[in-house]
Formats: C-alpha cells, structure tokens, sequence
C-alpha cells in the first residue's frame, strides 16, 4: 500500500499582533540584544491549535510521506497600518522563520511549496515567500523545496491546482459556495474544451475563510462524469480592523488547515483540521 498525506495552510500573517507567532521566537533588538515578544490571547489560541495539528498530522501520517502547502501570506508586510509584532523587516522575517519550523521539522515532510501571495503582505516580488524559501532550503537541505505563484502538482494521479488568490466563499448563508462552483466549473469547462484533463482539487487561500464545493460535469463517455473539488483554506490569523470592516461584521472565524490522504493513487480521506469561534463577547445582563 502506498499512502501519501497532503496537508495544507494559508495566510499566516506573521507580525501581525492578531497572527501566528511561535512564541519560541527571538526578535532583534537595536542594543545588540535579541527578546521574545508578548504574545497575545488569540496568538496563544492560534499557537496551540497549530501545536495539536501538527501532533494530528504526525500521527495521522505515521512513516508515510507528508506534502506540505502553504497558500501564501506567510507575513502581514507592512502597507496596512495594523498592529504589528514588530516594526522591522527583519523581526518579520524571524517569526515567518519559527512558524514554519515546525512543520517541516517533522521528519517525513519530503516536499514543500510555498505559494506567493497578496503583494501587499509578501512585499514586491514575492519577497516573504523567497525568504522563507530560501531559509528553508539552508535548513532543510532534504526536503524539496519551491517558491513559486501557481502550481499543478501530480500526486499519484491525483492532481492539485493551487494558488493564493482564489474566489469568495460567499457573503450570505443563502449564497455560500456559488461563487466556488461556478469559478471551478469555469476551470473544468476551459480545460474539456482544450483537450486538457481538469484538475481533480484546486486549492485556494487570500479570503480567510473555510469553504469546499465538488462540481461533476456530465460526459458522453465513460466515466460520464468529470469530478473537480474545490477548496479554500482558512487562515492562521484573527480578524483584524479591515477584515472587521470589509465583512461587514462577520460574527465567527474558522482558523486551521487541511489534510488529504492519498492511498494508491485514490483519494482516501479528508481531514479538516479546524476551529470556529464566535468573535462575539457574550454576556448576560
Ligand atoms: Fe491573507
Ligand atoms: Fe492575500
């Protein structure tokens, strides 16, 4: 028997006070001292949901090899003025650093892709992601390493489409999900009509949001249906002043990461590792 195990991240944030932050991390400071910053509730919640996915995915992976993706935004970047860990590029790097550890540290990790997100998080060119690549590389000389935009990745027949920018999971309880169905049909019809087979999963981050749709597309021929899931990954960071106001006042969050089991070429099973919380205090008055 053949299993592989492909787990799954987006938009960590990092430096961002409400994002993930290892709280083994040494910052820099200008008196020629290194310090570990304060950590925050929810940065102490986001932590230890990640510590326990990461002993759910060592044990869920056995000996079998772990495919890590990171669907971008590993770093907050510093064009929104929101509350930051710290001030400097070099601190920010530190924390995007001691998140990532972790999981790549868990020796059977044998690839892992980092996706390059919103320009405004990752600075220009990418550069959080290629300097989380390339510190990666120096440490983890086994693993098979990339930094790239847009990726097509073959895992035993199963195929992943994976990228940052993706669409909405919907804004309305009535509309969730339209959005992913008609994006990934749109995919599906585009690569039929052009000879190509369609991606069997596609794999979305930037929204901050959980969703996951399957379209089946009807055939002439055997198998008579051409099957696409559709997934977009949650975020490892709090809501924060724009995300409050660009949805409007959003009452739960889901925070955490995805993980598939491939067994002999065939999808075998898919483990959502995630929490929702409600973001409203309640109280009784
Ligand atoms: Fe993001
Ligand atoms: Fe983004």
């Amino acid at each position: 028997m053949k299993r592989k195990i492909v787990a799954v991240e987006a938009d960590w944030h990092s430096n961002n006070r409400y994002g993930l932050l290892n709280p083994n991390t040494f910052l820099y400071s200008d008196d020629n001292g290194r310090y570990r910053t304060s950590v925050v509730p929810v940065q102490e919640f986001l932590w230890e949901l990640r510590t326990q996915n990461i002993e759910k995915l060592k044990e869920l992976a056995g000996k079998d090899d772990i495919y890590f993706f990171h669907l971008g935004d590993p770093a907050q970047g510093f064009k929104h003025n929101t509350e930051y860990v710290s001030n400097t590029e070099i601190n920010q790097h530190a924390i995007v650093v001691s998140n990532a550890q972790p999981i790549l540290s868990i020796p059977n990790v044998k690839v892992a892709r980092f996706v390059i997100g919103t320009e405004a998080h990752e600075g220009i060119g990418g550069t959080s992601t290629r300097l989380l690549y390339e510190a990666m590389q120096r440490e983890f000389p086994k693993i098979d390493i990339e930094a790239i935009y847009h990726g097509f990745a073959d895992i035993d027949g199963q195929t992943l489409d994976y990228t940052h920018h993706g669409p909405t999971t919907g804004i309305r309880k009535w509309t969730e999900g339209n959005q992913l169905r008609h994006y990934c049909k749109d995919i599906m019809m585009d690569d039929l009509l052009n000879g190509r087979t369609p991606p069997r999963y596609i794999f979305r981050g930037h929204v901050h949001r959980k969703g996951w749709e399957t379209v089946h597309l009807e055939i002439d021929k055997h198998p008579f249906y051409v099957t696409s899931d559709i997934m977009v990954v949650p975020s490892m960071c709090d809501m924060g002043a724009f995300a409050r106001q660009i949805t409007r006042s959003e009452n739960r969050i889901t925070n955490g990461m995805v993980v598939m089991e491939i067994v002999d070429g065939n999808m075998y099973d898919l483990h959502w590792f995630v929490v929702t919380r409600d973001l409203r205090m309640r109280e009784l008055l």
